[in-house]
């Protein structure tokens, strides 16, 4: 066979988990894992942690610069009058077990408002249908959280920011500017993050011109996944599980020699610190019980030591994840409400990626390597 002819019948080199393939061009963001450096379309992340409200970051992605005072009016306001939810959607969440994963919860809710809204979601996705998701997700949400409680739901305000009315509609009292305000950065951090998992998905079922909906339930459904979105509860039960500083050495001994991967730790793009990371270290000091800050920053050390002895070269860092789980247990959220609150954020991002995509858009269909038999014959069922 001559070399051209192996060009174009020999499947290319395959790598594992598309680690390091470039699947889209894309303006949003971008994470510069070497460096430990994440970018919102030319804003490093420390430029707006603290400093953007997440409507601004939100007006950033979906619109491409940050906007001015009316522009965030206007959005504030959109997002406000956008937050209810059609009658079907609350009678789907009402009637699934009160034991439901609140991620699954979600990915149930978005596909119920995809059917329910039909109206709204079946054109080509545009900006008018990010805001009315995205305004929607937290209800979807806090909705959940209150009917498994046997509570009713809270009507959320329109006069209210996203972090407040998410809290607001989850615990039904004021939010408070210690619970508000770091939830709020919170959300700024994870708002997007390059082409990771759950945002290739997005883009995948967008690129078939299917609608808004249907790609953030394919999303939703991978961020639960616990080497994406679903460490941070994780974090909580391995804190819990430890207990106290003189148990970690033990307990992460026993882990690691148990084949176990430590939660919040590692990366497939940083090979430095997460910014995320240090960020959320700094808040959850602020931010949680100091017994609680000792246990986790002894823990993440003794964490860090170990999988560099283990795993030597690997380069294994802190991940947002793992402070992620401080910060929002100070916030008053119970530990399965992490991930959804993680996807509060994202939905921004996704909607966004969703955006770009549609408007230079190319159906995503990569190839496969066939690695099975092709010469089988067929033998009828009797004679197998
Ligand atoms: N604990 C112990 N060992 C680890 C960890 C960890 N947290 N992370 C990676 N390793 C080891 C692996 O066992 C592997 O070792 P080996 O080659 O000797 O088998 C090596 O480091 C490389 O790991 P990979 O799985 O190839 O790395 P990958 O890029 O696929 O993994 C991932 C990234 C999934 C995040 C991984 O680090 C992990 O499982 N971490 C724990 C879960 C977690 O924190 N998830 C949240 C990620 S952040 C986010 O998505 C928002």
């Amino acid at each position: 066979m001559s070399s051209a002819t192996a060009m174009t019948t020999e499947p290319m080199p395959k790598p594992e988990g598309l680690e390091g393939v470039v699947a889209a061009s894309t303006a949003l963001s971008h994470v510069f894992g070497e460096e430990g450096r994440l970018v919102y379309r030319g804003y490093d992340i420390h430029e707006l942690a603290g400093k953007a409200s997440f409507e601004e970051v939100a007006h950033l992605l979906w619109q491409g610069r940050l906007p001015t005072r009316p522009e965030l009016d206007d959005l504030l306001h959109r997002l406000g009058e956008n937050r209810e939810l059609p009658e079907p959607v609350v009678a789907t969440l009402s009637a699934l077990p009160a034991d439901t994963e609140p991620m699954d919860a979600l990915r149930t809710g978005v596909s119920a408002l995809g059917a329910a809204h039909g109206d709204l979601f079946d054109d080509t996705p545009d900006l008018a249908e990010a805001i009315a998701l995205a305004a929607r997700v937290p209800t979807i949400l806090a909705t959940f959280f209150r009917l498994r409680q046997g509570k009713e739901p809270v009507p959320p305000r329109p006069d209210l920011n996203t972090a407040q009315s998410y809290l607001y509609q989850l615990l039904g009292t004021e939010p408070e500017p210690r619970h508000w305000q770091p939830l709020e950065v919170y959300l700024v951090l994870l708002t997007d993050h390059g082409m990771n998992a759950s945002t290739f998905t997005a883009r995948v079922i967008a690129s078939t011109q299917s609608d808004l909906c249907s790609a953030i339930t394919g999303a939703v459904g991978a961020l639960k996944g616990p080497l994406h979105g679903g460490a941070p509860s994780k974090v909580l039960d391995m804190l819990n599980e430890i207990g106290t500083v003189d148990n970690v050495e033990a307990w992460l001994t026993r882990a690691l020699d148990e084949g176990r991967r430590l939660m919040g730790f590692g990366h497939r793009v940083y090979k430095a610190e997460d910014p995320r990371a240090e960020i959320l270290r700094g808040m959850a000091e602020r931010a949680s019980d100091p017994a609680f800050f000792a246990l986790s920053k002894t823990t993440e050390e003794r964490a860090l030591a170990l999988l560099e002895e283990r795993k030597p070269g690997r380069r294994l860092y802190t991940n947002v994840e793992f402070y992620s789980a401080a910060v929002l247990a100070a916030v008053g959220l119970p530990g399965d409400m992490f991930t959804p609150t993680f996807a509060v954020a994202r939905s921004v991002g996704w909607s966004a990626h969703v955006l770009e995509q549609v408007a230079n858009n190319r159906l995503i269909r990569p190839q496969s390597e066939f690695v099975g038999p092709t010469d089988k014959r067929f033998v009828p069922i009797e004679d197998r």
